[in-house]
């Protein structure tokens, strides 16, 4: 998988890109990340990226062309790349989303900057906008990241055990069961005890349960969403059930 990550400030991400799983992907070749600094395509001696709004107003807005010039840099018409700007305007990142993008093979991720970026980036060079959420950053870039980091573990191979990312929290529409490693007991808190029984099978159910169980707590908004078996739905009657009477009883 290739990604482009047009940006005004590169020098925000080699860290972040050298690190853990992804700087393993990126070392193995998996996935391929390159970053463009949208300055380059800028014009005239002092390269102006950003100017005043027409209208007038504060701030100023990200022009067109710099960042409309670096896309077509990167690739045109046959094997054209997705291109996506960040921005708080766009549909809200979730798993599908990642998993949707992971099948691309090529995305150009654009990171705006200032007040805005002209209005003709959108309308002229950008296939899809995407935020992560409803608040404002200073720039696209830590959440370039966001994606990067969420699209790249999806790639087959990038993460070790191939069941891993089948197991994350959303990857079926739930939250993960809870995680216990040694020592067995800490600061009073027993790791619970069917984790070391070996049943393989009580362990799967448990695990079931429990996120089921957080799901229900947490984010039953998930739950209409989510992809439930018929074990799945017994579970969940009975994980109602216990928690109408601890309320009755409370
Ligand atoms: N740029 C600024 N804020 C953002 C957000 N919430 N999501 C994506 N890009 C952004």
């Amino acid at each position: 998988m290739r990604l482009d990550i047009l940006t005004l400030f590169p020098d925000l991400f080699p860290p972040f890109l050298e690190e853990s799983i992804l700087g393993r992907a990126i070392k193995k070749g998996l996935v391929d990340i390159k970053l463009v600094n949208i300055r380059d395509f800028a014009e005239g001696p002092h390269k102006v990226t950003d100017d005043r709004p027409f209208g007038g107003g504060e701030g100023m807005v990200m022009k067109a062309e710099p960042i409309c010039w670096a896309v077509e840099s990167v690739g045109r018409e046959k094997n054209k790349p997705f291109s996506i700007l960040l921005t708080p305007q766009g549909r809200k990142f979730d798993q599908p989303t990642a998993w949707d993008l992971s099948q691309k093979g090529h995305l150009i991720l654009i990171c705006g900057r200032y007040e805005g970026v002209d209005e003709r980036v959108r309308t002229g060079c950008v296939d899809m906008e995407l935020s992560i959420g409803d608040y404002v950053l200073s720039g696209g870039e830590l959440a370039a990241m966001v994606v990067v980091d969420a699209v790249s573990r999806l790639v087959p191979g990038v993460l070790g055990g191939e069941r891993s990312n089948l197991e994350d929290s959303f990857q079926d529409g739930l939250l993960e069961y809870p995680h216990y490693t040694r020592p067995r007991v800490f600061r009073g808190q027993e790791v619970p005890e069917i984790l070391l029984s070996g049943d393989h099978e009580k362990i799967r159910v448990w695990r079931r349960t429990e996120s089921l169980r957080r799901t229900l707590q947490r984010r039953p908004d998930l739950l209409n969403e989510a992809r439930l078996s018929e074990e799945d739905r017994r579970i969940l009657e009975k994980l109602k059930e216990e928690a109408g009477k601890i309320e009755a009883g409370s």
